[in-house]
């Protein structure tokens, strides 16, 4: 039994017009021109008595998911010629909207003006739109499978709230993972789970705990949640910070380095063992848009004279290793080429910037000819899943000649964690900006050794 029901009773409980069951408001593709714009309030309105929240909303990316830069190239210098081509990603012409710019998708306005037009598609994922969300239709939250019922009753997770402007009731589907899960798990036009962040979830120790996304992505805090609210304890904060964020990326995976034999002499062959662990985050990481980010390790030895040593990782023999391994040389992307016109398009560096030999924690997507793509929506099937798990470790080997003339005394080893959030030579290729892609350190651990005379 899916939620929806009880949830659309609770609708109608809470007084709003749900007379007939043909009438009831639709989920995703369904709900396409199902409800205009002007049956949202903006955010603006909202923002007059919900000050911190609307700060706060302005501030996550949520608020700016149709606008945003980067979201903006990849819908309509990609997406929307690719769908004008291939029958087989049409959908995704509006879908993407559904995510991205759902104001935009129930309108029917689609695709919506470009975000320098400044139609309410800008609005993105706003906050009528949330507190419109009455539940979701199926049994698993995905493709945007929502149901918006926007109107003078707005949802929100307390009984009993007063307001001068609008009806509230009390919706526990917004306390739930399954609420974020509608948006945060994705479907490609073949069938793969091009994202998954709450079936990670799920399935992982934060899920089986029942700690949902909000306990770490909107933390409580004492305060009021409207300038004439009353004074509570734990007051839902609207951060929704995520890979966007160094502060929330840094230290999110820790590593530790340790060498095998601490005293060593010139020549030997060392092992170096590295334990990587994704200590923070309640999924995998990288998770949601996994095609795009590049999350790797790297190793340098210095010795006591200063010079450097990059140590490539040992590979380990499972099959897929290759894509996790980088390479200076490999090509990848060739699916944009007649998304852009371009059929002789060669591809582009696989894993810029990542040094030669590091070892990189990735999913890759694969294309129907089964090369990497940047294209969720192009996906037919995946690589070998090198991503880091919530709260297990991982452990990688160094195996290394230290060279003949490395002088006595100390051998630093340092081990650093790095992620970009796309992969540098896609960036550059569209031009999306540097501040999009420049690698961001989230961790590091040194260990020494001694070489003897
Ligand atoms: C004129 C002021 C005002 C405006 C405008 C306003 N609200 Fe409210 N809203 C309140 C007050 C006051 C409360 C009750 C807060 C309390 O006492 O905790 C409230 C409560 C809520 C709740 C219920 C919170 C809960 O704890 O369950 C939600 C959801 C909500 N508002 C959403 C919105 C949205 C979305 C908009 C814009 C479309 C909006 N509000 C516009 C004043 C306003
Ligand atoms: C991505 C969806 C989303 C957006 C966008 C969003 N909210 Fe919320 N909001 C939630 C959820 C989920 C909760 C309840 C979390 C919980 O209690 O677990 C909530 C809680 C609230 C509450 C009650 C807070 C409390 O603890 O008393 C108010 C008021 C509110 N939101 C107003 C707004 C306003 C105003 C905006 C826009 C500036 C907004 N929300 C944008 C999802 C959203
Ligand atoms: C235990 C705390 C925790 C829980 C639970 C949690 N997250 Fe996160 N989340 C994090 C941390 C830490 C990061 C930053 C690391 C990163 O970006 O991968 C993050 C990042 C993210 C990102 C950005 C990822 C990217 O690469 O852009 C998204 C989206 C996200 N979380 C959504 C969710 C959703 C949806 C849920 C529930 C299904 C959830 N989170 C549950 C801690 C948590
Ligand atoms: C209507 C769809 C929708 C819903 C519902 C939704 N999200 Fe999102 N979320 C998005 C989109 C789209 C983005 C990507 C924004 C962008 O373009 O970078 C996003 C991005 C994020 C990020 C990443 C921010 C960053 O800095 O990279 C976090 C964290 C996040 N959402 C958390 C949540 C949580 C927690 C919930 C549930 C309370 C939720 N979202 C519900 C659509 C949604
Ligand atoms: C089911 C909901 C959903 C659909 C459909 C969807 N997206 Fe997203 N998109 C998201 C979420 C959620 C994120 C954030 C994930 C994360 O941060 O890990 C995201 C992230 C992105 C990003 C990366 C943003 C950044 O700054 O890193 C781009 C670009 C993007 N989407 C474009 C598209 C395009 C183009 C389409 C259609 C082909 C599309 N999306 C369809 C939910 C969706």
């Amino acid at each position: 039994m899916s939620k929806t029901l009880p949830m659309l009773l609770a609708l109608v409980a809470g007084g709003a017009s749900l007379a007939l069951a043909a009438d009831a408001p639709k989920a995703g593709d369904a709900a396409i021109g199902t409800i205009p714009y002007d049956r949202f309030e903006r955010p603006q309105v909202c923002a007059t008595c919900h000050l911190d929240i609307a700060r706060q909303h302005e501030q996550a990316m949520m608020s700016q998911a149709y606008t945003h830069h980067w979201d903006e190239i990849e819908y309509f210098r990609l997406a929307v010629p690719h769908a004008g081509i291939e029958p087989k990603v049409a959908g995704v012409r509006a879908g993407c909207n559904g995510c991205h710019a759902p104001l935009a998708l129930l309108a029917g306005d689609v695709p919506p003006p470009e975000p320098a037009a400044g139609s309410r598609a800008n609005e993105s994922v706003s906050c009528d739109l949330c507190h419109s969300v009455v539940g979701f239709e199926g049994e698993t939250p995905y493709n945007f499978n929502w149901i918006s019922s926007p109107g003078k009753v707005k949802q929100g997770p307390r009984p009993g709230r007063v307001s001068p402007h609008h009806e509230t009731v009390e919706n526990p589907f917004l306390r739930s993972a399954e609420f974020c899960g509608t948006c945060h798990n994705e479907q490609s036009p073949f069938g793969t789970w091009v994202k998954a962040t709450h079936l990670e979830w799920r399935k992982g120790p934060h899920g089986r705990a029942g700690i949902v996304c909000q306990e770490c992505h909107m933390p409580p805090a004492a305060g009021r949640s409207a300038k004439m609210g009353e004074e509570l304890p734990d007051v839902r904060q609207h951060l929704f910070h995520g890979a966007h964020d160094p502060g929330k990326l840094a230290g999110v995976v820790e590593v530790r380095i340790h060498p095998v034999e601490r005293e060593i002499e010139p020549g030997d062959r060392i092992q170096l063992v590295a334990v990587v662990v994704n200590a923070k985050a309640g999924h995998e990481v990288p998770t949601g848009s996994a095609e795009e980010r590049l999350l790797w390790l790297d190793v340098e030895a210095r010795d006591a004279r200063g010079r450097t040593f990059h140590l490539p990782v040992d590979p380990k023999g499972f099959p897929g290793e290759e894509l996790t391994i980088a390479s200076a040389t490999a090509l990848a992307y060739q699916d944009i080429g007649p998304m852009v016109g371009d059929a002789a398009f060669p591809g582009l560096l696989r894993d810029a910037p990542v040094p030669a030999g590091d070892r990189i924690f990735r999913l890759p997507y694969l294309d129907p000819e089964g090369r990497m793509t940047i294209a969720q929506w192009n996906t037919a099937s995946f690589g070998t899943d090198y991503r880091l798990a919530p709260l297990a470790a991982r452990t990688e080997t160094f195996t290394w000649t230290v060279p003949d003339d490395v002088p006595p005394g100390e051998l630093t080893v340092h081990a650093r964690i790095w992620y970009s959030r796309l992969v540098a030579s896609v960036a550059e290729h569209l031009g999306v900006p540097a501040e999009e892609w420049q690698p961001v350190p989230i961790n590091e651990h040194q260990t020494t050794l001694t070489v003897l005379d």
